[in-house]
């Protein structure tokens, strides 16, 4: 990772500050769910405050237009969606905001028009609800899902495209790829991939639930059809927030899972009017983007890579272990394999992560996966080296 401008603040501990985290609990956890910082919070606050100055006229004649009422200026949504879409490299209007990832590849799924015999294609490292998402819309249109066992370890971003190419059939119709995967945190290559399925006629759905503020995105540039993200895990916006990208083509016939004011009228309209709901995590991403900036988006990163991937390293060394790919496959988090004193199951994972939590006030990701245990280190800015070791000890203890 090339060294890039030095933020104007201190990285470390004493970022902490900009979060409300609880100094009782050392949080190596940024991924899960994200954590909003202080100056988001408040750029939310705001937004609530000066929709409650006028409910009705902001939620209706402020927030989204479904062609139902005369506006007062601009879609707020439309706004916001514009500047979103601005640090993704998309155009505003192929961007709508949706709840989460979840909500997001649920809608592609669902709107898909899948016919009996199609397949579905997902990887051994999907998401588990995503996963799910897949099996429900198979169950209710005869499509099959299949699934595609990705190298690991020792993966390679070439061996993960071969292992995609030679799964796809005459049958397989889209692919259901993780940007960066929750367990593993490897972050696969969703653009030679998509060239890969676009060969083959097949449509790619990245889950990139990760990805936003984690990694440089230049959507459109990937080739995907479709793709998901959430910004309340790594683009530090209100929860919940995610987007959903659709290259124009794709866009015709695409839905959200709700179906309101806006059906029929192109995928802004759609998307932006759900119903009467809290619409403050997408009007205040603009503080959120603002924040990240002011911080500098490429020194964080760098940070985070350095100091998730230096963890590993330290950590995989004193246990004897091996990092499962190369460094380029990973950005802000790394999954690292646990000697496997500390078990092989879910159930040994799971203790695992509750004595840490309960017992040493640590939170942090572990999980089993092919018969071990694995810990996820996640780093953000407000983490540095000295918070792993402490990691180290509080597991070494129960091993
Ligand atoms: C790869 C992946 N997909 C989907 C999700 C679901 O995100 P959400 O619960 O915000 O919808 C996650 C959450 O961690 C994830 O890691």
């Amino acid at each position: 990772m090339p060294t890039s401008a030095p933020s104007k603040y201190t990285f470390g501990h004493a970022m902490l500050a900009h979060w409300p985290l609880d100094p009782a609990i050392l949080y190596l956890n940024h991924g899960t769910v994200g954590v909003v910082p202080r100056v988001v919070q408040a750029a939310q606050d705001a937004v609530r405050a000066e929709i409650e100055r006028q409910p009705a006229r902001f939620l209706v004649r402020e927030l989204a237009d479904v062609g139902e009422f005369v506006m007062s200026g601009p879609p707020r949504m439309r706004t916001a969606a514009a500047a979103v879409a601005g640090f993704v490299g998309a155009r505003g209007e192929d961007l709508a905001f949706v709840d989460n990832a979840t909500t997001g590849c649920n809608a592609v799924l669902r709107s898909f028009d899948f016919a009996p015999g199609d397949e579905i294609l997902i990887t051994d490292q999907s998401y588990g609800a995503i996963t799910k998402a897949a099996n429900y819309v198979a169950s209710r249109t005869g499509a099959v899902v299949r699934t595609v066992e990705l190298p690991y370890p020792a993966t390679t971003s070439s061996a993960v495209v071969a292992a995609i190419e030679a799964a796809i059939t005459s049958r397989t119709r889209m692919l259901v790829i993780d940007h960066v995967v929750a367990g593993s945190a490897l972050i696969l290559p969703v653009a030679a991939i998509a060239n890969a399925c676009r060969a083959r006629g097949v449509a790619t759905l990245v889950d990139g639930a990760h990805a936003p503020g984690a990694l440089a995105l230049d959507l459109p540039a990937l080739g995907v059809d479709f793709y998901v993200g959430n910004l309340h895990k790594w683009a530090f916006t209100g929860r919940p927030l995610g987007i959903l990208w659709a290259a124009p083509e794709r866009q015709a016939g695409l839905h959200p899972t709700v179906i309101s004011w806006g059906y029929l009228l192109g995928m802004s309209a759609e998307f932006d009017m759900l119903g009467t709901r809290d619409p403050s995590p997408a009007l205040s991403s603009s503080a959120a983007l603002e924040f990240m900036r002011d911080i500098g988006v490429d020194a964080m990163r760098e940070w985070n890579h350095r100091t998730a991937y230096g963890a590993a390293r330290v950590l995989t060394s004193h246990w004897g272990t091996e990092i499962p790919a190369p460094e380029a496959m990973y950005g802000s988090m790394v999954t690292v394999p646990l000697p496997e004193r500390f078990g092989t199951n879910r159930e040994a994972a799971g203790k695992l992560k509750d004595a840490l939590l309960f017992e040493d006030g640590i939170e942090a990701q572990v999980g089993a996966f092919k018969d071990r245990v694995w810990l996820r280190i996640a780093a953000q800015v407000y983490n540095e080296p000295s918070d792993y070791e402490r990691l180290r000890d509080a597991i070494d203890k129960r091993g």
